[in-house]
């Protein structure tokens, strides 16, 4: 494995606050270790990963287009296999759990939604019957009310949908699993304003009622800086930069002050 160490870039901030018993090191919920991914051609995707996602807060990923952004997300939840011994849950090997139940831990909502055959309500459904427990109509309103839609959605079909409502109802159903993370692949790109602030305020909701823990990847610095605790950058497959987004402008990487010159 020697081949594949690499020196820790300087600036590389270990996040490791606060002086009010926040996150240390040891409490994160999930932790990727020397994560690699290679493509069938042998070029690396992702290059030696190590980031501690920290329990209960919210981590921003931002990032050039084809850094690795999706890649590393997806290895979170074995939407594609790590190797073993590089990623873990509350300290399990995540390689090791059973992968539905893993799923449903480490919810994910995708760059395009992708919704099943029927209904609204029976994709909201969908999760918790798999577990043998139905819904009641209620709950799917709530569910629905929480992604910000209303109540007329509940018997529309897929095909009915903008991209946007379709991911809000592919929000909902996530929710309906009470997952304990949720992935965000670009979460709001095809949302207007007003419904990403709304979606904004449920991921701030669901951190500090829930504890839920919230890696989110978006091209906006302005958002990452309204709801994010920390922010990583991703270049080339690598993180260059791990910095609390209060202190951004304090990044020292060269795509992170592009990124924040650009978005100011
Ligand atoms: N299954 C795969 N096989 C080969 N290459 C892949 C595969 N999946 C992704 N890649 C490559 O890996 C790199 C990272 O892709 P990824 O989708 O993770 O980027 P991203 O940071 O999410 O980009 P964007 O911001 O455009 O969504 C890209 O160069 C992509 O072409
Ligand atoms: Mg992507």
């Amino acid at each position: 494995m020697e081949v594949f160490e690499v020196d820790q870039p300087e600036h590389l901030l270990l996040v490791n606050e606060d002086e009010h018993g926040g996150f240390s090191g040891s409490e994160a919920k999930i932790e990727v270790k020397n994560l690699w991914r290679f493509s069938d051609k042998g070029v690396s995707i992702l290059q030696n990963v190590s980031l501690d996602i920290p329990r209960g807060k919210i981590i921003g990923i931002i990032g050039p287009s084809g850094s690795g952004k999706s890649t590393l997300l997806r290895a979170l939840n074995r939407l594609w296999e790590p190797a073993s011994g590089t990623v873990f849950l509350d300290g399990k090997d995540i390689t090791g759990l059973d992968v539905l139940q893993l799923r449903r831990k480490v919810g994910m909502l995708f760059q395009l939604p992708v919704l099943f055959e029927g209904t609204v309500a029976d994709n909201i459904r969908y999760g918790p019957q798999l577990k043998g427990k139905k819904l009641s109509d209620q709950e799917v309103y709530k569910l629905l009310t929480f992604a910000d839609l209303d109540s007329s959605f509940f018997n529309k079909h897929g095909n009915e949908l903008s991209v946007g409502q379709a991911q809000r109802v592919a929000l909902a159903r996530t929710l309906a699993n009470e997952p304990e993370v949720l992935l965000l692949d670009e979460p709001t790109s095809a949302l207007d304003p007003i419904s990403t602030q709304n979606i904004e305020d449920l991921m701030m909701k669901l951190k500090s009622s829930k504890g839920m823990t919230i890696v989110m990847v978006s091209h906006s610095i302005k958002q990452i800086q309204r709801i994010a605790d920390v922010v990583c950058v991703l270049v080339g497959g690598e993180i260059v930069e791990v910095v609390n987004s209060d202190k951004l402008s304090e990044a020292k990487h060269p795509m992170a002050t592009r990124f924040l010159q650009l978005s100011s």
